[in-house]
């Protein structure tokens, strides 16, 4: 059903009236299928259609799809030679898709962009959950000369990439370790990063990002979206300036690591000199002050025992009540 609901809102996207039957014409169905899979985008989808006796169905907003031109159209020089972009209706997860790719190859700078997921992944084993066309979500893949064991600052440099973007934006982005983009506290942007390869051998890199731009509902923690901050810029623009960046910072970081970006990501901690609560999954919190980040991307936290290094991995960290 979610195939046929996709081609009906394909059809129905431009936001004008779209009989039933000639929908039905178009994509040689039924009627009753289409009216299926009108409440398919209405229900599961969530998002509004009008139905009117003698008109047909009308979207309340036009549906922007993600469109490989468009995202092309904005990619600049180098950017357009490194990148090749793919779009998706529907996968399990970014991530997943572009990991199982990791090891062949040819495929460096491959992008895997998509309207839904359907078990989309975040950090520490948490779900990632998103209305249709209300976030933007891609991977990218992209190899390295260095190992594996000289990636530990790359979450934080690309957190690093997206807050220029945004910031350009004029959306006040600040970031929270090790790869939280926040805006008014609450969760705009997450990043997961998982690596194929060996430590010392060169290394594939998945990056999978997740931009709000609505504010999802029913989230159990503080969100935020590009609408909070007055920008409604199409998900297409969004991506292909971030994939601009991105490439920048990608070939940056090979060269020089995370030490090239270390002053910037300090200038936008969103927890810097603040008392911190680190959870682990499998030990006891520990408190402290936050002091910032050494050159590999760990967190300095200055504790009751003394300084101490945690490295980006099974911990999470929240500002102290
Ligand atoms: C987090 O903050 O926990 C990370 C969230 C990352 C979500 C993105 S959406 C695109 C890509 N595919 C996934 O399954 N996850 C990432």
């Amino acid at each position: 059903m979610a195939d046929l609901a996709f081609s009906v809102l394909r059809a129905l996207a431009d936001g004008k009236f779209h009989s039933g039957e000639t929908i039905a014409q178009e994509l040689g169905c039924s009627r009753t299928l289409v009216w299926q899979a009108v409440h398919t985008i209405e229900n599961t989808f969530a998002l509004p259609v009008y139905s009117v006796r003698g008109q047909g169905y009308k979207l309340a907003q036009p549906f922007d799809w993600l469109d490989v031109s468009a995202i092309r159209r904005d990619l600049d020089g180098e950017s357009a030679e490194v990148w090749t972009v793919a779009v998706a209706e529907q996968v399990d997860s970014t991530n997943t898709q572009l990991l199982a790719h990791a090891s062949a190859d040819e495929l460096h700078g491959l992008v895997l962009a998509t309207e839904q997921q359907t078990a989309g992944r975040g950090r520490l084993g948490r779900r990632w959950h998103a209305k249709l066309g209300s976030c933007l979500m891609f991977s990218i893949l992209w190899r390295f000369d260095r190992g594996l064991a000289e990636l530990a600052g790359l979450s934080l440099a690309v957190g690093l990439a997206l807050a220029r973007v945004l910031r350009a934006l004029a959306v006040p982005v600040v970031l929270k370790w090790p790869n939280d983009v926040l805006l008014n506290d609450g969760k705009l942007a997450g990043i997961l990063i998982e690596l194929s390869g060996d430590a010392l051998g060169p290394a594939a890199v998945v990056i999978g990002i997740g931009i709000n731009l609505q504010r999802p509902a029913d989230i159990d923690q503080p969100v935020a979206a590009l609408s909070d901050a007055g920008v409604y810029l199409s998900r297409n623009a969004l991506l292909a300036r971030l994939l601009n960046e991105l490439q920048r910072m990608l070939a940056e970081f090979d060269r020089h690591g995370f030490a090239a970006f270390r002053d910037e990501w300090m200038a936008l901690s969103s927890h810097q000199d603040q008392a911190v609560r680190l959870s682990f999954s499998h030990a006891e919190p520990v408190d402290g002050v936050a002091r910032g980040v050494a050159e590999n991307g760990a967190l300095l936290v200055d504790t009751a025992d003394g300084p101490r290094v945690f490295h980006v991995g099974e911990v999470s960290m929240r500002r102290q009540a």
